[in-house]
């Protein structure tokens, strides 16, 4: 049974004054709720007595600590509180260069640390207009993942870029088939109890008003939700959606 999770990804946003969105969140849900602030607020949102909320990174160097200038270790993540990593986004993957040797060294380093990676994956527009979406998919996760992947250690994202921010969203049977496509990518590799249990999210564009939908698709596990994390009433109600989709 996996338990559904509402992941929010602040990205480069979020000061201290926008600590009460946090706290205005819905609570008493059956759900899991993540946030990955920015790294300055994740101590401040660990300790916050009015919060409920797991809190994430949104990135980590591959090494413990090291002449790194900018760059912030599973190990400081994990010292400030925080139990889950977002590693391999796709804003890091066009922004840094990042390749997937390098996402699965920083995954090494997050499990090193006991921290939840949060692996995204997704398709750029070209490659999803020529039709390459699960070809990138599978190459994405056979380099990304190391071994030892396991329902305890690992969430996976779905997040198509061209669906990133841009209110696109795609068919739900598209968001169906590449669901259930990563999960038999996950059991050919982990076999079939550990792919069962990997949370599968979808990312891109979830709003309130398409979350009903998007929670309603089978292998949707939760979302990881951008833009509309930001703001209480929002995740609110896509948290609060995803506890209603059972
Ligand atoms: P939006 O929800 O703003 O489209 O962002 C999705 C995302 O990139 C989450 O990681």
């Amino acid at each position: 049974m996996r338990r559904k999770l509402a992941a929010g990804n602040w990205k480069m946003n979020g000061l201290s004054t926008d600590m009460g969105e946090v706290a205005a969140l819905p609570t008493s849900l059956g759900v899991e709720v993540l946030i990955c602030p920015p790294a300055t607020l994740i101590d401040r949102m660990v300790r916050d007595p009015n919060t409920f909320v797991q809190v994430g990174g949104q990135d980590c160097h591959p090494n413990p600590n090291g002449a790194h200038t900018g760059d912030i270790s599973a190990q400081m993540i994990a010292d400030a509180g925080a139990s889950h990593v977002i590693l391999g986004h796709s804003e890091r993957r066009q922004d840094h260069g990042e390749t997937d040797a390098l996402v699965r060294s920083k995954i090494d380093a997050a499990w090193s640390m006991s921290l939840v990676a949060v692996l995204c994956i997704g398709e750029t527009e070209a490659q999803y207009q020529a039709g390459e979406t699960l070809d990138v998919l599978r190459t994405q996760l056979a380099g990304s993942l190391p071994d030892g992947a396991a329902p305890g250690n690992l969430v996976i994202a779905y997040e198509p870029v061209w669906a990133i921010g841009t209110g696109l969203v795609p068919a739900m049977a598209e968001i169906e088939a590449v669901h259930g496509f990563i999960r038999t990518e996950l059991a050919t590799r982990f076999g079939t109890d550990t792919a069962d249990g990997i949370r599968l999210l979808y990312g891109g564009s979830v709003k309130p008003g398409n979350a009903d939908e998007i929670f309603a698709v089978p292998d949707v596990d939760g979302a990881l939700v951008g833009g509309a994390s930001l703001k209480a009433a929002d995740f609110g109600a896509i948290i609060t959606a995803l506890d209603a989709a059972g």
